[in-house]
């Protein structure tokens, strides 16, 4: 197959990685990770994981990783069990966090199934709702999967519910589609604040964003309070993030050695064929990029699969098993691992205040007049 210019067309590189360890198993990161007991510890939260993907939110709620020459500490949770039916998501996952990963179709598990935990967090799949998607909403197959974080609120009445999802969802259809989410949730006796968290404010070198529903059980006194920014208006450019892998192009660092070559499109938005800029922000990875991501600012190449994990603050030594398009998809799907923590740290601060019968945050219910809130953001 030739290209319009005649030359021929360029493939992927079909590198595999080369590891030895995963995340859990590296001796380079026993001083500092997370180490989970068997059963959970006394002062540890238990969680209940759904649509864990390979792990992003999760590691963010374990906590203990280095990133960016910082140590992120450990935090007092248990991952009880973490489902996806996605295989290879859940190998990635069990190879670097646990054997808690488990590969299920959450629509065919009853709640009653799951254990029971204080804390449930679930990124709800959002190819229906995400901006590049198709926008099809509700009417998709997937835009119902919320209702899954609902059987599990009914069932289990866990303390504290972190759903995530992609900023778009505020604005469809004038926010319609969010608010029926949040009513169905606070029908079933929880309070919901709806925080945009932008990516770069905590320290990620990469312009995204994220929508965190954070809910609390009725009952409970106060709520998590939204994280600070850590570096607003001080954002880390590309190459604070993946500079030093310039010179490196084999798997001295897991899963460099991988990338697509294929050409610029030649006609349409050219989605994915950005070329980065040294001194900005990263575009935001995608879920669905296939082949198409984003330009390297200096080299003739796209991103590789670790300058992709980079940016979305997964430590080197969380590997990525697969060839290029698999682990491209489960990292353009996670949440941003520091992200996570900034969450994570929230709720664990609030548990801990509940536990000690002390006052946090006053907990608002959302006014109705609030209702008008997400279209208003429409409307920017
Ligand atoms: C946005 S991703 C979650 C990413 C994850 N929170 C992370 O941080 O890495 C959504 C996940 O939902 C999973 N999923 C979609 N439908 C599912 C179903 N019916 N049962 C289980 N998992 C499902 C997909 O495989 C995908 O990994």
């Amino acid at each position: 197959m030739r290209r319009k210019n005649g030359l021929p067309k360029r493939r992927a590189l079909r590198n595999m990685p080369v590891f030895e360890h995963g995340f859990r198993t590296n001796p380079r990161t026993a001083a500092y990770r997370h180490h989970q007991a068997s059963a959970p510890a006394p002062g540890t939260y238990t969680v209940m994981s759904l649509f864990a993907g390979c792990g992003g939110m999760d590691l963010g709620f374990m906590g203990g990783f280095r990133y960016g020459g910082q140590i992120y500490r450990a935090h007092p949770f248990h991952i009880v069990r973490a489902i996806d039916f996605d295989r290879h998501a859940i190998e990635t996952y069990r190879l670097n966090l646990g054997e808690h990963g488990v590969v299920g179709d959450l629509t065919e598990i009853p709640a009653r199934d799951l254990p029971k935990t204080r804390v449930l967090i679930g990124g709800f799949p959002c190819q229906d709702f995400s901006s590049s998607g198709p926008k099809v909403g509700f009417a998709g197959t997937r835009g119902m999967l919320y209702r899954v974080l609902i059987d599990y609120m009914n069932e289990h009445r866990p303390d504290v519910v972190v759903g995530e999802n992609v900023p778009h969802l505020m604005r469809l259809r004038n926010g319609e589609y969010l608010e029926t989410i949040l009513r169905e949730f606070e029908e079933c006796g929880y309070d919901f604040d709806v925080w945009e968290m932008f990516c770069p404010d905590y320290g990620l070198s990469q312009s995204r964003r994220r929508l965190i529903l954070m809910g609390t059980r009725r009952d409970l006194p106060g709520r998590p309070a939204q994280p600070r920014p850590t570096h607003p208006n001080k954002y880390r450019p590309i190459e604070d993030a993946i500079g030093d892998l310039v010179g490196v192009t084999d798997e001295s660092v897991t899963n460099q050695s991988q990338y697509f070559v294929a050409t610029r499109a030649t006609s349409g938005g050219g989605q994915g064929d950005h070329t980065n800029q040294r001194g900005e922000l990263a575009y935001c990875i995608r879920a669905n990029a296939k082949a198409r991501i984003q330009f390297h600012y200096e080299l003739d190449r796209r991103l590789t699969v670790r300058e992709c994990a980079r940016l979305q603050s997964f430590p080197d030594e969380f590997v990525f098993p697969f060839a290029a398009m698999t682990s491209m998809s489960q990292i353009g799907n996670a949440v941003p691992p520091i992200l996570g923590h900034h969450v994570a740290a929230s709720v664990a601060t609030y548990l801990a205040a509940i536990d000690r019968g002390e006052a946090t945050p006053q907990k608002a219910r959302r006014a109705p007049e609030q209702r008008s809130l997400f279209a208003a953001d429409a409307a920017k």
